[in-house]
């Protein structure tokens, strides 16, 4: 009797699931290739697509920014790996692109032709299409915990900015014991966990612990000087 593979959608919190894929930069094994590093495992729906090319470019151009954050990029499309070395290579010597030119995208791009990967991380959404993946990205932390998750649909480019701040707010969170509050950045203040007792609490409210400021019980931050985040971060 012939059996279908039911795959659910991977969720913040688990284990990333694990696969050997063949990239445009040789053989993978994730996530254990990556163990030690933070990763980011994101699709694209197609290669020689618009969007997906000025996406490519941005987040090549930015790449060494990951790099310095202990972070790889591995990229995913359902095509076939002729087709991301020929698009590679169109990038680099054809395309000039708001001041980006000669890009080298020198981050692994898996071949997905069985959709096996796409269809692991709930990367096809057949609502959006059947045969192509969404924009999705996945934060792998170093011991192979999925971190964050976002998904965006196959007509919205992705923010790289935002793709970096939120690997750098979940660095600083875990580094430094703290949260991050809406729109944060380095250098703005991080928000202390809330305290486990009220007498804690009502110690925090009338300011004894030394630079935290309170705006209710539930709702104390700190400063965190944006050179002490890039200190700890390596940056
Ligand atoms: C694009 O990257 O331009 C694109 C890819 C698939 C569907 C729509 C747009």
């Amino acid at each position: 009797m012939e059996t279908t593979q039911v795959y659910g959608m991977p969720r913040i919190g688990d284990a990333a699931p694990e696969f050997k894929a063949v990239t445009t930069q040789g053989d993978i094994n994730f996530p254990s290739d990556y163990k030690g590093k933070w990763a980011i495992l994101f699709s694209h729906p197609a290669d020689f697509t618009p969007v997906c090319t000025s996406e490519f470019m941005t987040f090549a151009s930015m790449s060494k920014d990951f790099e310095a954050l202990n972070c790889q990029l591995v990229g995913l499309s359902v095509d076939g790996l002729y087709s991301h070395i020929a698009w590679l290579r169109t990038i680099k010597e054809k395309i000039e692109y708001k001041g980006m030119k000669n890009v080298e995208v020198t981050f692994p791009l898996i071949e997905d032709i069985t959709m096996e990967v796409a269809k692991k991380y709930g990367m096809l959404q057949p609502g959006e299409s059947a045969t192509k993946a969404v924009r999705a990205v996945f934060f792998v932390d170093p011991k192979g915990i999925i971190r964050a998750v976002i998904y965006y649909p196959l007509s919205l480019g992705r923010n790289f900015d935002e793709i970096k701040r939120v690997l750098i707010a979940l660095q600083t969170a875990d580094n430094f014991g703290v949260a991050t509050p809406a729109d944060w950045r380095p250098g703005d203040d991080v928000i202390v966990p809330t305290a486990g007792s009220c007498g804690v609490a009502k110690e925090r409210m009338e300011g004894l612990q030394e630079g935290v400021t309170c705006y209710d019980w539930f709702f104390c931050t700190k400063k965190l000087p944006k050179e002490e985040v890039e200190k700890k971060l390596g940056k």
